[in-house]
Order: structure tokens, then sequence, then C-alpha cells
């Protein structure tokens, strides 16, 4: 039949559902949400008026966000995930017959994106080493986007290189998804007042634990966030409910809290990378709450089915073929962690 679209779509991390289980497979934060975001939840009934549309403009979120930042409220938007403001992101700034760039091996939904919305786009292939080789972005394009920290990699570089990156990149939109900066990394969104081509992408569903409430915000000069308000209002303006409001604005709150597991988690994720070399696993730096890691004896995707009969869920990616005997292993708490490494002992040995 004809006008029928085809496409290839982003095919999400399973996400299974057994009281036993040890769920490391989606890059989940391993603790909960932080006690004010829980009691708030606990006491919605009074607080939220459901019966009123949710607000147009996050006037709540973004006032804490710009706290956090040093930045004024004009320097965000807020979207449903940051999934949803990275295709606006996409809409609002890759619309030149140049291809826009990114990394062979990424976040799998940007090439999705692209492909949906008839974008043209190259792929850079990373380094030997699984880095992104920055001079390599040196050729004509309609825009670029980097995930720094890069995902599945878990490698990052650091906000001098970026930054000598956005100076070379100055004619070119160049968006930087920091969904995983908190867990090591210096994020660049104060510096979006300073660089006119600076898109940065956050979520709240890594660092701050609310993966289910789906949201996310872009931070930019005032100038471009105008224009992804253009899009967005152009497309669901009401897509933040008014619960994910309150909820996303108690936890940008309550950034001690935060510190305080991240820091639990980048722990872990260093005593973690020290259990696997033992076992002779080679696994790489990583500044997300997840690690990449090979054995260069055993096959990784049987040792990924074997976790899976016990209830141990992590991610293994058959394409692309750089990564096919590798598995990703999100960052859990101290215990399951544990039960990750007897559990790998069990079946190496
Ligand atoms: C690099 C990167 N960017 C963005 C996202 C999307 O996050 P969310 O839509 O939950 O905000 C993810 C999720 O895994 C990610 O890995």
């Amino acid at each position: 039949m004809k006008g029928i679209r085809k496409i290839s779509p982003y095919v999400p991390g399973e996400q299974p559902n057994y009281p036993d289980m040890i769920k490391i497979n989606t890059n989940e934060n391993a603790y909960p949400p932080s006690p004010r975001v829980l009691e708030l939840l606990a006491g919605f009934g009074k607080s939220v008026d459901l019966r009123r549309y949710s607000s147009l403009d996050q006037g709540n979120l973004r006032s804490a966000l710009s706290h956090k930042y040093g930045l004024k409220p004009d320097n965000f938007i807020v979207g449903n995930g940051s999934d949803e403001i990275l295709a606006f992101a996409f809409l609002s700034f890759f619309n030149s017959s140049e291809p826009v760039l990114f990394p062979d091996i990424t976040y799998g939904f940007y090439k999705v994106w692209c492909d949906l919305f008839k974008i043209p786009f190259e792929e850079i292939a990373l380094a030997e080493d699984f880095s992104i080789s920055l001079e390599d972005y040196a050729r004509p394009n309609g825009g670029i986007i980097i995930a720094n920290p890069n995902a599945p990699t878990s490698l990052y570089h650091s906000a001098d290189a970026m930054k000598d990156f956005l100076v070379e990149h100055s004619d070119s939109i160049v968006i930087v998804d920091e969904a995983y900066v908190n867990f090591g990394g210096v994020s660049l969104a104060p510096l979006v007042n300073d660089f006119d081509n600076l898109v940065v992408i956050h979520t709240l569903s890594k660092s701050e634990s609310l993966a289910g409430l789906r949201v996310g915000y872009a931070v930019a000069n005032p100038a471009l966030i105008e224009v992804l308000g253009a899009v967005k209002s152009s497309f669901n303006p009401y897509s933040v409910d008014s619960l994910a409001e309150k909820l996303a604005t108690i936890a940008v709150e309550d950034a001690g809290y935060y510190e305080a597991i991240n820091f639990n988690i980048i722990k872990t994720r260093e005593e973690f990378r020290a259990s696997l070399a033992e076992l002779g696993f080679e696994t790489l730096e990583s500044k997300t709450n997840f690690v990449l890691t090979t054995h260069p004896q055993y096959d990784m995707n049987a040792l990924f089915e074997s976790l899976q009969k016990d209830h141990i869920f992590v991610r293994h990616f058959d394409k692309p073929e750089r990564l096919n005997n590798y598995l990703r292993i999100t960052i859990g708490t101290d215990e399951e962690m544990q039960k990750v490494i007897e559990n790998i002992k069990k079946t190496i040995s």
C-alpha cells in the first residue's frame, strides 16, 4: 500500500520483572530517589490539581535548575525524558543538506531520529581504543552530536578538550548529551552563554534515580532555547506532566542526597572494575554508572546468557561487530555487584 512509513525503531534494553532479579541492563540508578521526593509522592493527593493542564513552561523546575547552574530560567527547556528533548533538538538544529556527524558507536537513538526525521548523517569511527576521535569531525557537517561520557563505551573527554572542540566548530550546532556526566565528569552547562553553538542535554533518569518519571532538559543560550520551545509547542506543549514537574523540582533541589549516592556508585564501580581485572577481564575506564568489559578467553554472549539464567540482567549488543564480545554492566549496589562477581566466577571457572 502507498504512503506507509517503514522505520527501524530504537531497541531499548529489556525490562524484566522478577522479584529476585539483579537488573543492571539499562543504566538505572542503584539507589532510590531522595526521601524528599518519595515524601512528596506519598502526599500527592492534595498538592496537585489534576483537573488542570500541566504548566506550559515548567517555571518552578527551570528556576531550580537556574539556581543549580548559576544561569537564568530562560537557559532551560524541559521535556518528557531527555529522549524527547533530544528529538526536539534534532528537529530544531539539524536542518542542513550536509550530514550530521556522530560516532559510529554511541547512543543508538541518534541514528533512529535521523532516519525518522530524514536528516542526512555520517557516523565517524571511534578510535582503536574506543575513544571519540574529535579531530575526525573537521569536515563539512550540518551539526554534531556527542555523548560525553559516551555510551556504551563509558569514555569521557575533558571539559577543556570539549571547549577546544566548540571553538573549532563555532559554525555548527554542537549538541553534547551529558546523560552520565554526574558520575565523574564536568558539565559544560555553565558555559552555554559563552558558546552560542552549544546545546547541553541532561536527564534525571540516571543520576537523579527518576527514569520512570520521564524528565530531561536542554541547557543553551536563550535564542536556541526559544527555537526548541517553538518545536515543542508544535508537537506537545504539555509533554511534562504536573506530578513529574513537582517531583523533578524537589530532586534538583536535593542535590546533596544525589551527590552522596552517586559518590557511592563511583566507589562501587571502581571496586567492581578491580574485581573484574582480577578475573582477567579488560574493562574500559568509566565516568558513568556502567562499565564496558570483555575477556580475552571467554565468549561474552555465553556469559550474558548464563547470567540471565540466574536472573542477572546485563546488556549484550550483537551489533556492531566491534562490541559483540563485550558486556555493558550497570553499577548496582555493593551487595549486587558482589553477587555478580561471584556468579561470573562460578560461570567461568
Ligand atoms: C546517552 C543517553 N542519552 C539519553 C538517554 C535517554 O534518557 P531519558 O530519555 O531516560 O532521559 C539515554 C538513556 O539510556 C542515554 O544513554
